[in-house]
């Protein structure tokens, strides 16, 4: 394996436990991106890739070779890094900041000059910029300066840390698609960190999802939307992600009925008697007069003291399992079979009564799931016999 990292631990001073027995194998040509919330270890880690954080154990190894005995220049002519502020030196031309690491790799003036403009044609700046001063340059021709300083000394691995979470949106997607472009055609291995779901399903070839110094999930942006490994993933994706690139999981409020047999708490417990009857429903959920689900009253409620004109908000019970309109679906089913329900209200999020999700509509939804195709078209097959 390219490059390997093996039961990394880091522990800062006044054991702050930062990285977690880490484990990653990274093939050559890769793109690696870390995720994760602020704080879970994903500096720290990449750090330790390039030496500037030594770890407390586990080693990493490139080709085979563990960093630990490498000297730096070999190990700067492998790796190259880009921080956030991208750390342009601001009393140097924008030639010297891209040739940086070829001056310290010892580079012949003539080889850096020509490297100089190839990067700077890469990254489709101006030649003309090439003796200006990173002050004169816009943040985001910064960055892409930035860019093209991290490749400048064909290096093997670039790491790149929250690169571009400091540009504003459509200079972020330009600079994600030059360095997606660059990637692919250079072949180098990327370790990228970011804290936006977006980026790294745009740009990773795998994600690494971090939490609390360990990694949840390694997997790729695809398997990572199909089958995210918990709910802290899920989290990180968005429900809305998800319900697009699954279509076949869907949300309770895509499934729900949307006339749930109800009615005010002021309301009493005849006419609630009478409703039940006309609807032929034993269930009937009570909200209040702003449509705020409260409980429910059934049938048991009526016969143990029934009184006529006794308001439903004295008998209601409010002990009620209920679900959010944005609850994924098959969690919910879940749930609801597990605690054997016979049916659920829907709510949103100011905990309206907005629906019902039935028993019988989740049979339809678990056969759906289970044989979605097939039913399709044995109705098909069906209809078409019947002359349909
Ligand atoms: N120099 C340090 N000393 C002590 N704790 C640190 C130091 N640097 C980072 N940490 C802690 O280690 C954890 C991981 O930090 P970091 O790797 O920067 O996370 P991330 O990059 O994912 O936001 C955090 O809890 C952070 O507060
Ligand atoms: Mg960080």
């Amino acid at each position: 394996m390219f490059l390997t990292m093996n039961h990394l631990n880091k522990t800062y001073a006044g054991n702050k436990v930062a990285v977690e027995d880490f484990n990653l194998e990274v093939a050559r040509g890769e793109f690696i991106c870390f995720i994760g919330t602020s704080g879970s270890g994903k500096t720290t880690t990449m750090r330790m890739i390039n030496r500037m954080l030594h770890q407390t154990s586990g080693t990493i190894e490139i080709d085979g070779q563990d960093i630990a005995e490498m000297n730096p220049v070999q190990l700067r002519r492998r790796i190259g890094y880009v921080i956030q502020n991208i750390g342009l030196l601001p009393h140097m031309t924008i030639r010297d900041n891209i040739t940086l690491v070829p001056r310290l790799l010892k580079w012949p003036e003539e080889k850096r000059n020509k490297r100089a403009k190839e990067m700077i044609d890469l990254v489709e700046l101006p030649d003309s910029f090439l003796d200006r001063y990173p002050a004169e340059l816009s943040g985001g021709q910064q960055q892409r300066i930035g860019v093209a300083r991290a490749l400048a000394a064909d290096q093997d691995i670039i790491l790149m840390d929250e690169a571009f979470s400091a540009l504003d949106p459509v200079t972020r997607e330009l600079l994600q698609d030059l360095v997606k472009n660059l990637q692919q055609k250079s072949g180098k291995t990327f370790v990228f960190v970011t804290h936006d779901m977006d980026e790294a399903l745009k740009l990773a070839t795998r994600i690494v999802v971090m939490s609390h110094g360990k990694t949840v999930q390694v997997a790729t942006p695809e398997e990572i939307l199909r089958h995210p490994a918990n709910e802290f993933v899920e989290e990180l994706i968005g429900h809305d992600r998800l319900i697009q690139a699954k279509p076949s999981i869907t949300t309770v409020g895509q499934v729900m009925l949307k006339t749930p047999v109800a009615m005010t708490a002021d309301q009493t417990m005849s006419q609630a008697l009478k409703l039940m009857h006309e609807r032929r429903v034993d269930t009937l959920l009570v909200t209040d007069t702003d449509k705020k689900l409260i409980g429910f009253v059934d049938i048991e409620s009526f016969s143990d003291n029934y009184a006529p004109q006794q308001a439903l908000r004295n008998i209601v019970n409010t002990k009620i399992f209920y679900v959010n309109e944005n609850a994924v679906i098959r969690d919910t089913v879940d749930r609801i079979l597990k605690h054997g329900y016979k049916n659920v209200p829907v709510v949103d999020d100011q905990q309206h009564l907005v629906g019902i999700v039935t028993r019988a509509a989740l049979v339809d939804i678990v056969y759906d799931a289970l044989f979605g195709d097939e039913a399709a078209d044995g109705q098909a097959d069906a209809a078409s016999k019947a002359g349909v």
